[in-house]
């Protein structure tokens, strides 16, 4: 455990070096001359140390959108115009690791669609969709669904934003300022993989680049007409922001191995520059995110390493020798 405060690193210290008279000359400087666990919370109230913690640091739109501010983003940006944010940020939001992880759990996932895996319909296989009966294809087994991947298939992962805190902290943060939304997980294990082709989207979608690159293309046109004229085209890599405005068309090519997010929302009812509403910060619709871990979890670093192994392996020795 951290040390919280002065109180804390004074009673360690006055353990481990048994200097009494340092006890007694500090608290005298301090006035405090009763007993050690009262002279410790005293102390660390009076002089607390910075706590490192992740929990209260909280996501902000300002962060989510720099170098842009908000107020530029939602004047000149939202429900207008694409915006392509090159930098070095949220790279880690959900890394190949993370997927791997994911990917493992399968078949016991909220949702996986296949894309590009029939010539029908849409194209999509999806999970959810076969488990209830919506949609008439075979269920998959784990080792098919690894094949197609190898094979070049893209997965999505949808609903993805409980499976990592700070995915949680950028939803509640977007959701201050849109509706509902949900993070979808984009993966492509090689180039020339297939993703949609040009659609638009009913949701303003922010898509954050996590791993490897790919090239987008943004059209000129809005839904209800019909994509024609190429706006611009551009690469983007792990640490990008492209915010894509709800109804504009769009569409993404594999230029290698790649992991994206689309966080998406739709707008607030009425939700207008002129009378912009922004939720107050965590009044939200969404579940919190919880910590689960008890207060004072038993330390496995603890115990030496050294004394395990020997105790594991006289174990080992006397069981084999009394069955030999
Ligand atoms: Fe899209």
């Amino acid at each position: 455990m951290k040390d919280k405060g002065f109180g804390d690193t004074f009673e360690r210290f006055s353990k481990v070096t048994g200097i009494k008279w340092l006890i007694i000359t500090v608290t005298g400087w301090f006035n405090v001359n009763c007993g050690c666990e009262y002279r410790r919370k005293l102390l660390n109230k009076w002089f607390p140390y910075k706590q490192n913690n992740k929990m209260n640091k909280k996501i902000t739109i300002k962060e989510i959108l720099d170098p842009v501010s908000p107020q530029v983003f939602f004047k000149e940006y939202w429900n207008k115009k694409h915006l392509i944010l090159r930098r070095n940020k949220f790279k880690d939001l959900f890394t190949w690791n993370d997927f791997n992880k994911y990917l493992n759990q399968y078949p016991n996932m909220k949702g996986l669609q296949i894309l590009n895996y029939r010539l029908d319909g849409d194209g999509r296989w999806c999970l959810d969709k076969v488990r209830n009966g919506k949609l008439k294809l075979p269920m998959l087994k784990k080792e098919t669904v690894y094949k197609l991947w190898k094979e070049g298939k893209s997965l999505v992962l949808p609903f993805a934003e409980y499976q990592k805190e700070e995915l949680l902290d950028v939803c509640n943060e977007f959701e201050r300022y849109f509706s509902n939304g949900q993070c979808n997980v984009y993966a492509s294990p090689k180039a020339g993989s297939k993703s949609f082709p040009a659609h638009s989207d009913n949701t303003e979608n922010f898509l954050f680049h996590q791993e490897g690159k790919q090239k987008w293309t943004i059209y000129k046109e809005f839904a209800p007409n019909k994509p024609k004229e190429i706006l611009e085209e551009f690469t983007l890599e792990a640490g990008d922001l492209l915010y894509i405005p709800q109804y504009q068309y769009h569409k993404v090519d594999t230029v290698g191995p790649r992991l994206m997010l689309s966080i998406h929302f739709a707008n607030k009812d009425r939700q207008t520059l002129d009378n912009f509403q922004i939720t107050p910060l965590g009044e939200t619709n969404r579940k919190k995110w919880y910590n689960w871990i008890p207060e004072n979890p038993s330390n496995k670093k603890d115990k030496p390493t050294l004394e395990r192994r020997m105790v594991s392996n006289s174990w080992k020795k006397k069981y084999f020798r009394d069955k030999i």
